[in-house]
């Protein structure tokens, strides 16, 4: 006898800010003995932002004014959003709303600010409200994962890396590159998982595009970064920023990586802005190098998030990693643009469950707790 389905739907918008992925997620199947099969992606959609809404996002990465007027009514806007993008998904699945047990929505991260040693009050603050998305769907909604891991002393970030466990339990000692507007590493092994934020992703590259062109979100593949050269002494002088010489855990944003962190370094002017786009793409390339080789051993390197359309990017990556399988993740059965998401739906899913979803040894909490704050409708 078939199994009854169990679904949840995940929702994502990272911090590129480009849109929001939704995630269908059956959990019912645990008549499967492989993990991959436990879990099954039913149908995933993106819906992108609007360029408004998007100055919107962006304009509150970093202060400035009228912050609580401007947050709060995006707050309420992205939950609108949200909940279209749950009809959506609803309509095109065919799936009633009565059988999604509940959405895990992660929210738009505009600032994020973790313990660090000289931070006595660490916050992260996701927007796009809970409850408003819950009345508006009529479904339960699980929000604010980051909260209490923060609050039990953890960076709150990043949370995929449970999840990677989840589906990728076997397949070690391996490497889940997400390329997202920050790029973050799940390191898998038999007996322990680690992860971290390695730095920038697109998050830079896509914001030294916008300024410079006015069309077009990123630079696609990559082109516009492969005309230019790198500039090697800024290149170094931005590889000494300290983050990324400290050790884990740790978990950064685009409250840290910005044009202004940027521009702080040296005059831009002085450059073709194409030989900085080549910069920021061989600093994003090299600080996930330096971050995966300093990992005692990895046999594969799956890829993950948007940046892994870059084809420029992969390029350099393989070029500065000979020796080790890098592929998209695709290439196990499980969509890349989808899994971060796929996520969301998945700590939803341990909420109502009841196990614990935070990794201690992944973000520095003081235990192993369930993560997310639950809204009724
Ligand atoms: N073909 C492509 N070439 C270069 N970059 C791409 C391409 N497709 C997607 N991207 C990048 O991926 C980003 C979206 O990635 P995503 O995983 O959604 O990040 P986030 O989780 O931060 O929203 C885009 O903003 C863009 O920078
Ligand atoms: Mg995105």
């Amino acid at each position: 006898m078939a199994t009854k389905a169990n679904y949840f739907i995940g929702l994502m918008s990272g911090t590129s800010a480009d849109g929001i992925d939704a995630a269908l997620v059956d959990f019912s199947a645990d008549n499967h003995s492989d993990r991959q099969h436990q879990c099954k992606l039913v149908h995933s959609l993106f819906i992108p932002f609007d360029a408004e809404t998007r100055r919107e996002i962006t304009s509150l990465y970093q202060p400035n004014s009228d912050e609580i007027q401007r947050s709060q009514t995006l707050d309420k806007k992205l939950a609108t959003l949200y909940a279209d993008a749950v009809h959506q998904l609803l309509e095109v699945s065919g799936v009633a709303k009565k059988d999604i047990v509940a959405i895990g929505n992660h929210g738009q991260t505009i600032r994020h600010f973790p313990p660090e040693r000289e931070r006595k009050l660490p916050y992260t603050l996701q927007i796009g409200c809970n409850q408003t998305l819950a009345v508006l769907t009529g479904i339960e909604v699980i929000g604010q994962f980051r909260v209490k891991d923060i609050a039990l002393g953890g960076q709150g970030a990043p949370l995929a890396p449970a999840f990677h466990q989840f589906l990728l339990g076997e397949q070690t000692p391996s490497v889940v590159l997400n390329l997202g507007g920050i790029a973050n590493i799940t390191y898998l092994t038999k007996d322990r998982v680690m992860g971290f934020d390695t730095g920038p992703a697109n998050g830079l590259m896509d914001a030294w595009f916008a300024k410079h062109h006015s069309h077009g979100n990123y630079d696609c593949d990559g082109k516009w970064a492969s005309s230019g050269s790198v500039i090697t002494p800024l290149l170094d002088t931005l590889c000494a920023e300290p983050y990324f010489q400290g050790p884990p855990p740790k978990s950064t944003g685009r409250e840290v990586f910005h044009l202004d962190w940027l521009s702080g370094f040296v005059n831009l002017g002085q450059y073709a802005p194409a030989d900085i786009q080549a910069t920021l793409l061989a600093l994003t390339a090299r600080t996930i190098t330096d971050a995966i080789n300093s990992l005692p051993s990895v046999d594969a390197i799956w890829l993950c998030g948007g940046g892994r359309h870059n084809s420029f990017l992969i390029e350099t990556l393989c070029k500065m990693m000979p020796a080790k399988r890098i592929a998209n993740i695709d290439q196990l059965g499980i969509d890349g643009d989808a899994l971060e998401a796929m996520a969301f739906a998945y700590l939803a899913f341990a909420y109502k469950n009841n196990f614990c979803s935070n990794i201690p040894a992944v973000t520095g909490a003081k235990k192993s707790t369930t993560l997310g704050v639950l809204f009724l409708p």
